[in-house]
């Protein structure tokens, strides 16, 4: 293992290092100062308990962690409720009339602004009729929605109640969704008839019926009427929401729940074919999402818009669109569509008629926005925009500098900000108004997280060097386990760095001590930043009929970040037709979803071997980067890869 190589670009870039203080008017007004830092060094746990008891509690907690490596709890004899967090305590604070959601749908025009009263009236009503599908406290729920206002719904609904909601990323196929509710044993499942992509009504109820079908379990569906489109109901299973929730009543009187009881399930992938149930539990998660909502983005809820341009089908919608906003009684845009639906100017119309200040998106976004061409945002007004955010993957330099130019008028602070799904909320950013921020660089831990990089024999390196990621205290939105394996749990996380979080990125501390993300060291790609497993790709290849073999690689991408690039070998019984590379395409489309598909398929005679028979991805990864090929010497037969290079080389210079 070893971090992918952007060793040489930080080089240069750091010799010609521009730092950006936090603009003066900004500082002026921020939520913090740089005291919060040596407050949380001093004592963490004491740090996260005070922002703790910022929440609202049935049964105030009196002890604050308990730690035996690799399992946390937080806060463990206090009783809260999540969606109580999120909706009632506003109300009772005078807050209902405040907008909870600009929601935007694709369509021109089809827009709602629903308040925390309203919101709180429509959740308490899921309550109500998931109550009366028999839900109980503890059964999974899993969620396959477009972006509506009713898949936050459904959401608080299932946190209320107490089961743990499972949201599955509806660009994902009918198979993965089965496989998700398998896993999760869920046996209720809330969806719609499409929604909106692209300016085309897609089908979510369609894949639901096709995966229920491996699915016995499943005894009842609710289904939001959203594009009008022709549907199947099974009688005595699915229910449409206008029937069976909206006539509910709209008073629901809420159960308070252990601090560690689970509140979610979200599948991500692993360096195996098989996804991992991320879980995650109630009052750690809350207290972190809160707090570093509140803080990274400089939150002043009362005259904030917050627009996290992320889907809900993703742990950056579930912390920054659902529960940490709402924890802190913040408004957010919610918005369905993509960038340039009715125009490529879509985002700059959303941020100036709601007046967004603090805009939170992926490079990959950024990056696509930016070759779109600045004339868009700059026809419209940018004013409100106070506070730029970055996640997802390494953002570079260029989209950087282009995010704080053109999109922030020079006047924005941007936060790169690094997490991932296990994590559970923010782990390293700079803070607003109190840290510098260079190009490219997530800077330093939050506070009350402690990072480090280290070698291979977990020693810390020197400033100057790259290494491994890990965390080494716990914190309190850390994942609690695999749903129903904690021995992978252990073995992906816990095992490489005794009593250390393993994150699977590199990263690097430059001759500042500042941090730089580097990307995965594992076979983990990052496409426009969805995760996805090498393994995983291969697998739907090797299930294709003519596939003898598979080997999937992460290429560089200028826009994606990552692309998908697969080399197959075709059984001897199967000829290699004109339309088996796109027939192949669509297979992994079908299996996993349409973001698996790979950019490019090379079908060849051979892949490369070692002499243990593995194959040898490093150098596939040469191929499709059209790099010089590395150290061949422990092939079984160097001439192989040389071959795939040339055909790839022939085949790329055909496009
Ligand atoms: C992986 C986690 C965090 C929510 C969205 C993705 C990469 C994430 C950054 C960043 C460099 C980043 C890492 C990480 N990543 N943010 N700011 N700089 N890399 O969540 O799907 O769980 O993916 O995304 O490689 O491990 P995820």
């Amino acid at each position: 293992m070893a971090p992918q190589d952007h060793g040489e670009d930080i080089e240069a870039l750091l010799h010609e290092l521009r730092r950006f203080a936090p603009p003066t008017d900004f500082s002026a007004h921020a939520n913090v100062d740089a005291s919060i830092y040596l407050e949380a060094d001093r004592d963490p746990e004491a740090f996260w308990a005070t922002q703790a008891r910022q929440l609202s509690w049935e049964t105030p907690f009196t002890t604050t962690l308990s730690w035996e490596p690799p399992q946390a709890t937080w806060f463990g004899d206090g009783r809260l409720n999540a969606s109580v967090n999120c909706l009632d305590r506003h109300l009772e604070a005078g807050l209902g009339s405040r907008v909870a959601y600009h929601w935007v749908g694709e369509p021109e025009g089809d827009r709602q602004s629903i308040t925390y009263a309203q919101l709180h009236a429509m959740v308490c009503q899921a309550a109500n009729a998931l109550t009366a599908l028999g839900v109980v406290a503890g059964d999974r729920v899993a969620i396959y929605m477009p972006m509506v206002p009713e898949a936050v719904v459904a959401m608080l609904a299932c946190a209320r109640i107490g089961a743990p909601h499972s949201v599955v990323f509806g660009g994902f196929s009918a198979d993965a969704l089965a496989d998700r509710i398998l896993d999760a044993g869920a046996e209720v499942v809330i969806t719609a008839d499409g929604g909106y992509r692209r300016g085309v009504a897609s089908g979510l109820k369609v894949q639901v019926d096709e995966a229920l079908e491996r699915c016995p379990g499943v005894r009842s569906v609710l289904v939001v009427r959203r594009t009008g489109q022709a549907i199947t109901m099974a009688e005595g299973r699915d229910h449409f929401w206008h029937e069976l929730v909206e006539t509910q009543p709209a008073t629901h009187v809420p159960q308070a729940f252990g601090a560690e009881h689970p509140l979610y399930v979200m599948y991500t992938s692993g360096t195996t074919a098989k996804p991992k149930g991320i879980l995650h539990t109630t009052a750690g998660y809350l207290t972190h999402v809160a707090t570093t909502h509140r803080l990274v983005f400089d939150l002043k809820a009362e005259t904030d818009v917050v627009w996290t341009a992320a889907d809900i089908g993703w742990v950056t919608g579930h912390s920054y669109i659902v529960y940490g906003p709402l924890c802190n009684g913040a408004t957010s845009v919610l918005y369905e569509g993509v960038p340039d639906a009715g125009g490529k100017d879509r985002w700059w119309r959303i941020v100036e008629e709601y007046g967004v200040t603090i805009l939170y998106t992926a490079p990959t976004t950024i990056r696509t926005l930016m070759k779109w061409g600045e004339e868009y945002p700059m026809a419209h007004d940018r004013s409100s925009l106070r506070l730029l955010g970055s996640v997802g993957e390494p953002i570079n330099p260029e989209a950087w500098m282009w995010y704080r130019r053109v999109v922030g008028e020079n006047r924005c602070p941007i936060v790169d900000t690094w997490w991932q799904t296990e994590t559970g909320g923010i782990m390293i950013t700079p803070l607003p108004g109190v840290t510098t921020t260079k190009p490219g660089a997530a800077m330093r831990a939050f506070p009350g997280i402690s990072v480090d990089v280290v070698d291979h024999e977990g020693r810390s390196v020197p400033n100057g060097e790259g290494g491994f990621l890990v965390v080494t205290k716990p914190w309190p939105g850390m994942t609690r386990g695999i749903w129903g394996d904690p021995e992978r749990f252990v073995d992906t996380y816990w095992r490489e760095f005794e009593g250390r979080y393993f994150a699977g990125d590199g990263a690097k501390r430059d001759d500042e001590g500042d941090l730089w993300l580097l990307g995965r060291v594992d076979d983990v790609m990052n496409v426009s930043g969805h995760r996805l497993s090498t393994a995983e790709v291969e697998h739907a290849l090797v299930a294709h009929p003519a596939v003898a073999e598979a080997a999937v690689v992460g290429a560089s991408d200028p826009t994606t970040g990552q692309a998908i690039v697969a080399f197959v070998t075709i059984r001897l019984d199967h000829e290699n037709s004109d339309g088996l590379v796109e027939e192949l395409r669509a297979h992994v489309g079908q299996v996993i979803g349409p973001i698996a598909k790979p950019r490019s398929i090379l079908i060849t005679p051979e892949l490369p071997k070692t002499r243990s028979g593995k194959i040898m991805r490093r150098l596939l990864r040469d191929v499709a980067e059209h790099r010089t090929l590395g150290d061949t010497t422990t092939l079984v037969d160097p001439a192989v890869v040389q071959m795939i290079d040339d055909m790839m080389r022939a085949s790329s210079d055909d496009e």
